[in-house]
């Protein structure tokens, strides 16, 4: 009897694939209306001495069965793990993703390499705040309050007297004051104007320059600035000097450069002002004015940038748009 039911399970159990069929076959045996659970129940109506083996007999069968059962559960669980460790197989010789790299934004590149050019003329490099008072942005540059020239610049105003600066030029006072003749410096750095069209963003970049020293002249800033155009768009570039006013310096020019606009036309764009120092400059850091000379310029960098990569709206510099910034 025994024999006969763990064979017919050790049967049932040979070709099942999976839990569900061996919960079946559980239940088929020792399930609540299971065979070996009808053997028990049976005891109850047998006498009372061969209750006694019978009871022991069938306990053993249940144990053989509930054995057999877990051992061939643990085998399957065994083989659906493996099987999924198949399925899931990670093919770690397969390349990974790769974190996309960021780049330098073309304006901090342009800016290197302009600070690059002038270091080369033995240029130091300074910088200065981009929070300044009424004093350096306009008073000490010769600009007072009730000036025309201060219209000039659409200045976004803070507190306590504080402003933006709306140009680097206050960095020319900033270092007169702390230093004597001869001054050689350019000072990169980002300026404040409240304007957007095509050739303006509220924030963009200048380059102040600043040499001072006995007997300088018109034509040696000419011939620096030429130089410079030479140096960083290489010598096919056009330039012109156009006269110009600034009140910090006297004469004034500002400088154009030969462009295409976005409808391939040749145009001239005015990319720097410059200028001999007023000698009312030179006072309210009080210099010599009659032995020191010296020449200034101001840069706006998104026009040289744009200049020379051939981009034909200031704007897009600053979408922060990948497609745009991925190509420099
Ligand atoms: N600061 C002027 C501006 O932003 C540009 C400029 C003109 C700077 C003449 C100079 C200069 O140093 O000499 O419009």
């Amino acid at each position: 009897m025994a024999d006969k039911i763990i064979n017919n399970l050790m049967e049932d159990l040979k070709d099942i694939k999976n839990k569900n069929e061996l919960m079946n076959i559980k239940s088929k045996y020792i399930g609540k209306k299971g065979l070996v659970s009808i053997l028990m129940q049976e005891i109850k109506n047998l006498p009372v001495e061969e209750k006694k083996i019978r009871g022991s007999e069938v306990n053993m069968i249940k144990k053989e069965v509930e054995n057999l059962i877990d051992s061939n559960l643990k085998r399957i669980e065994s083989e659906e793990i493996n099987l999924k460790l198949k399925e899931q197989e990670i093919d770690v010789s397969l390349p990974g993703k790769l974190n996309s790299l960021g780049s330098v934004h073309p304006i901090s590149q342009i800016l290197d390499e302009i600070i690059d050019i002038f270091e080369g003329y033995g240029f130091q490099i300074t910088e200065g705040p981009e929070v300044e008072n009424d004093y350096y942005n306009f008073e000490s540059l010769n600009i007072p309050k009730d000036h025309p020239a201060r219209d000039m610049q659409d200045t976004f105003y803070l507190e306590n007297n504080n402003l933006l600066r709306t140009h680097t030029s206050p960095m020319q006072i900033r270092i007169m004051e702390k230093n004597s003749p001869p001054i050689k410096i350019i000072s990169p750095g980002k300026v404040f104007r409240c304007d957007s069209d095509i050739t303006h963003t509220p924030m963009f970049h200048q380059v102040e320059g600043l040499l001072v020293d006995e007997g300088v002249s018109f034509a040696n800033l000419k011939s620096i600035l030429n130089r410079f155009c030479y140096d960083f768009f290489g010598k096919k570039i056009k330039t012109r000097f156009r006269p110009s006013y600034f009140p910090f310096t006297e004469p004034s020019a500002e400088l154009d450069i030969e462009w295409k606009n976005k409808k391939d036309e040749t145009k001239w764009m005015e990319v720097l002002g410059c200028g001999i120092v007023n000698p009312k400059v030179f006072e309210f850091v009080k210099y010599d004015t009659s032995k020191y000379t010296g020449f200034a310029f101001g840069m706006g960098i998104e026009r040289l940038a744009m200049i020379k990569l051939g981009i034909t709206d200031i704007r897009y510099f600053y979408q922060n748009d990948l497609k745009f910034l991925k190509q420099f």
